[in-house]
């Protein structure tokens, strides 16, 4: 029952809170570039130093750099069937830059995680006091905010024109946001 999907939303959205269960339910790995800059960041590696500079400003990391890192996981044998993408693409470039790696077999459909940004303030705010992410400062997250509003929603209009966004309440607990997103995927998909 594979499929490739996206899931978008603003930071603290709980892209990665659910991106596990649907990875699950569908038999596909879960894909984050977030996960993935910081697995760099961790391994102090080049690529992690690079992203970090970015990241920790609640910048976007260069196109070039994260384009290619994405067509490198696909092209993963585990990616071949289905896949889920978590924070990728994030502008009108990198939703070209997919098309091109996917061709004709294009994604099956957009998952929109909608949640305030009031709200999303806070989780992280919370997050930030649980696991001390350097990018969970209250001023780095409201520019990270800033540049979902900017750069990112821009791509569910353009997914939007294909008929392939199903938009979902982010908020509810994460077992009600996560039934949520089970029906309308069913309903989306008919599976
Ligand atoms: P990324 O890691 O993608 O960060 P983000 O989009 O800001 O998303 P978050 O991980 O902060 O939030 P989330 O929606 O996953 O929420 P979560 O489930 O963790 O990207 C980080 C950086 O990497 C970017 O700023 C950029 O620099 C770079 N980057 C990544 N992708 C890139 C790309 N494509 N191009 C260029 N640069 C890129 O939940 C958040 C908190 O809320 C948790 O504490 C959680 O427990 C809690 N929570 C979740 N759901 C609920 C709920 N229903 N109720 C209460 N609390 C909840």
């Amino acid at each position: 029952m594979s499929v490739r999907l996206i899931l978008v939303g603003p930071p603290g959205a709980g892209k990665g809170t659910q991106a596990a269960g649907i990875a699950e339910r569908y038999g596909i790995p879960a894909i984050s570039t977030g996960d993935l800059f910081r697995a760099h960041a961790k391994a102090q590696d080049e690529l992690g130093r690079l992203a970090a500079s970015y990241s920790e400003k609640g910048e976007l990391v260069p196109d070039s750099v994260t384009n290619q890192m994405v067509e490198e996981r696909l092209g993963e044998a585990d990616a071949a069937a289905g896949f889920l993408l978590d924070g990728y693409p994030r502008n009108l470039d990198q939703v070209s830059a997919l098309d091109a790696m996917l061709g004709e077999k294009n994604v099956d459909v957009v998952v929109e995680l909608q949640a305030d940004d009031d709200v999303v303030v806070q989780r992280l705010l919370g997050r930030a006091q649980e696991q001390g992410r350097a990018d969970d400062t209250e001023e780095v997250i409201r520019h990270r905010i800033e540049v979902y509003h900017a750069t990112t929603k821009p791509i569910i209009d353009a997914y939007a024109g294909r008929g392939l966004v199903v938009s979902v309440n982010g908020l509810g607990t994460v077992e009600e946001v996560a039934a949520a997103i089970d029906d309308a995927l069913r309903d989306f998909l008919g599976r």
